[in-house]
């Protein structure tokens, strides 16, 4: 990170007449930084910034996005280009590494991927701990943070090779266990990985193969996945990718991280936000109903929320709401879906949406998470898995920041300070002298 000799901001006491020169540091693309590290040794004050609205956790080179514009940036190549012309692979070695791979690249690189897809067998019998109608990201917190007790040979975080070894792990190995959890949830047999299929491919296959008869890839529903996995692979320091990050501050070892950032991306407000969509399309069922949900969604005292509409940064069209819109008419239909009442649902509300003062006032938008469900619905996905399979394709993303964050000479422990406001001191009161 290079210091910018020429900008700083001062800071000033309105009170003591001190002032204080902060640095800034330029960026790239996108707002500089003013650095406020050394803020609490000088003035003896916290800033304060719950949430995270104003404030970098970190100076990164993967992701980039310009909520204003709506656009989103891996590497410097425009998701939508990515989405068009790339395929999950290559994406992830570009997230991994920082560039496109060449063929021979490519070629090395998916080879050592669909080289660790399988699970050690005795994981098999970790599932087994779980109800069968356990929620399947319950079981791959479990299940993900279980690895740590199988790959011991890769968890020294200090050594690149051991670093890499257990990303390629997480990443060949997430669709595995995703599709072991939806097999336990409806009581089929596990499948196992084919090393002559795509990533997509074989996640489906894993998915809806069964040993009573031939599983035949629909090459239509294959690419929409691709897609699916390449727009959901990383987004800059969003909730779960921050929640790995500070698990991996720690010097946890990955796979732990990894499990961490599966639990928070489940929160409805993150990732489980896509469940959470269907479920609402589901609850409005008529589009005549909309207007009442939309009441809900403004009503202040309403707890009610609009899924899969606003984000932090996005204050425009999430671009890749964009692209998965066009994907739904696609694979409704390659599936001959001529009917399919809850995308009739999701395009009249986003249409009044976008028309209502309310939502163009708080730049709401439909995010990534508005049209997902509904091609994850058509291609036979349960509503249960589809956070899961956001956290497969997330995956890429959080161990490529995992590994940056480790690289990152100026990385810390996260510890973050606070505002206090409680007691200030008291004495210890004997049980028999509290009223
Ligand atoms: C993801 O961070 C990432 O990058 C995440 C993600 C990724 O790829 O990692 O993009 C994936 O998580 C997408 C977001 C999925 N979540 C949802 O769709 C849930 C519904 N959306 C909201 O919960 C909300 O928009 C958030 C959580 C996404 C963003 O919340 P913020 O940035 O904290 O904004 P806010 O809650 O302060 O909202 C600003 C205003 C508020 O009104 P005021 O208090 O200013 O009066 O807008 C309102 C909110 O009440 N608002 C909504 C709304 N979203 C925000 N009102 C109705 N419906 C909504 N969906």
């Amino acid at each position: 990170m290079s210091e910018n000799k020429n900008r700083t901001y001062t800071l000033t006491d309105n009170t003591s007449g001190e002032t204080y020169e902060l640095p800034v540091f330029p960026a790239s693309i996108g707002p500089d930084v003013i650095d406020v590290r050394k803020l609490y040794a000088h003035t003896d004050h916290f800033t304060y910034d719950p949430g995270f609205t104003s404030t970098g956790s970190c100076e990164s080179k993967i992701t980039y996005i310009d909520g204003d514009q709506g656009v989103l940036l891996y590497r410097g190549y425009a998701i939508a280009d990515l989405a068009k012309e790339s395929n999950f692979m290559e994406t992830c070695y570009l997230l991994l590494y920082g560039e496109l791979p060449t063929k021979e690249q490519q070629s090395k690189f998916e080879h050592d991927i669909t080289y660790h897809t399988m699970l050690h067998e005795q994981l098999m019998y970790f599932f087994r701990g779980f109800r069968r109608d356990a929620h399947p990201m319950a079981v791959m917190c479990g299940v993900v943070g279980a690895l740590s007790a199988f790959y011991h040979d890769s968890t020294d975080i200090t050594d690149p090779k051991h670093r890499m070894v257990a990303s390629y792990r997480l990443i060949a190995k997430m669709p595995t266990i995703a599709a072991m959890a939806y097999k336990f949830s409806v009581g089929q047999p596990f499948v196992y990985p084919r090393n002559d299929l795509t990533y997509a491919e074989n996640f489906l296959y894993m998915m809806f193969s069964n040993p009573a008869e031939e599983y035949i890839i629909n090459p239509t529903i294959a690419k929409a996945m691709d897609k699916i996995l390449i727009l959901h692979a990383d987004h800059e320091q969003n909730a779960s990718t921050s929640t790995v990050r500070l698990a991996g501050s720690s010097g946890a070892n990955p796979f732990a991280c990894i499990s961490a950032g599966i639990a928070s991306l489940w929160g409805p407000a993150h990732g489980g936000a896509n469940e959470a969509v269907l479920n609402m399309l589901e609850e409005i069922g008529d589009v005549k109903n909309i207007p009442e949900f939309i009441a809900k969604a403004k009503d202040k005292n309403d707890p009610f929320r609009l899924m899969g509409f606003g984000h932090r940064v996005y204050k425009n069209f999430d671009p890749r709401a964009k692209v998965l819109q066009e994907s739904c008419h696609e694979v409704l239909g390659e599936l001959g879906i001529t009917d399919e009442p809850l995308l009739d649902i999701a395009m009249e509300l986003e249409r009044i949406a976008l028309e209502d003062p309310y939502f163009i006032e708080k730049k709401l938008y439909p995010n990534v998470d508005f049209y997902s469900g509904i091609i994850f619905r058509a291609i036979g996905i349960p509503t249960s898995m589809f956070t899961v399979l956001f956290s497969v394709a997330r995956t890429v993303g959080w161990v490529a920041q995992w590994n940056e964050m480790i690289e990152d000479p100026s990385q810390k422990i996260g510890r973050p300070r606070q505002l206090y406001t409680g007691e200030t001191g008291r004495d210890f009161k004997k049980v028999a002298d509290r009223i």
